[in-house]
C-alpha cells in the first residue's frame, strides 16, 4: 500500500538515496560516485534536520520510500513580514511510480509545511517535465536571474577608472 508522510531525521538515508537517483537521472552524478555521494548527502540531510532547515515529505510503498519532495529554508534580507524563505527541491518519483499524482501531492504537502514553518515565499527551479505540475499548484514565473558560474564578467571591473581625489 502506498502512503504519504512527513519525513524526519531517521529518513535521511532514504532521502539521500533518492537524491542520488534523481541526480543520476539528470546526468549530474556518475554511477562511480554514487556511494560516496549517498554517504555525504546522508550527513547533509541529517544536518539540515538538526538545524530545522528542511521540511520533507515521502511516499512509501510498504517499507520502501519511492518518492519525495523537500524544501530548504534560507534567510534573505529583512522584509516587514520576515526574512525566512524556502526553496522547494528534491522532487523525485521512482520511474515505476510516476503519473499517479504522487509528486503533486508531495509538493502540495511541502508547500503547506514551508508556510507553516514561516517561509515568506517559496521558490523553485523546475525541470522542464515538472513545470506543469508546479503551475497547477500556483507557482508563477518570476524574473529571478542566476549568475552563470562559468562567466568571468562578474570579476571584470565595471568602472574602468575610479575618480580620485
Ligand atoms: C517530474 C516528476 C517529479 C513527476 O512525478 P509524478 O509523480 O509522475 O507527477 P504527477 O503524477 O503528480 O504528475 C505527472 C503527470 O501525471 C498526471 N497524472 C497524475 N495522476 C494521474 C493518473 N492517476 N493517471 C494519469 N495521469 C496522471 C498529471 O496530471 C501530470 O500531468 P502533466 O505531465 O501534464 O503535468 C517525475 O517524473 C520525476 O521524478 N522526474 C525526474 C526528476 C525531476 O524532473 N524532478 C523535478 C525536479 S524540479
Amino acid at each position: 500500500m502506498i502512503y504519504l508522510r512527513a519525513a524526519d531525521r531517521f529518513d535521511v538515508r532514504s532521502l539521500a538515496q533518492l537524491r542520488a537517483a534523481s541526480l543520476a537521472e539528470l546526468e549530474l552524478l556518475e554511477s562511480a560516485g554514487q556511494d560516496a555521494f549517498v554517504a555525504s548527502a546522508t550527513r547533509e540531510f541529517w544536518r539540515l534536520f538538526a538545524h530545522d532547515r528542511i521540511v520533507a515529505w515521502i511516499a512509501c510503498d510498504d517499507a520502501c520510500v519511492v518518492a519525495t519532495s523537500s524544501a530548504v529554508f534560507y534567510d534573505r534580507l529583512p522584509y516587514p513580514d520576515g526574512s525566512r524563505h524556502a526553496e522547494l527541491g528534491g522532487v523525485y518519483v521512482l520511474p515505476g511510480y510516476r503519473k499517479r499524482g504522487l509528486a503533486t501531492e508531495l509538493v502540495r504537502e511541502v508547500i503547506a509545511a514551508a508556510r507553516a514553518g514561516g517561509a515568506r515565499k517559496t521558490f523553485l527551479r523546475p525541470t522542464k517535465s515538472a513545470k506543469a505540475i508546479y503551475a497547477r499548484l500556483g507557482f508563477v514565473d518570476t524574473e529571478l536571474m542566476a549568475l552563470d558560474a562559468r562567466s568571468a564578467r562578474a570579476r571584470e571591473p565595471v568602472l574602468a577608472a575610479l575618480p580620485t581625489g
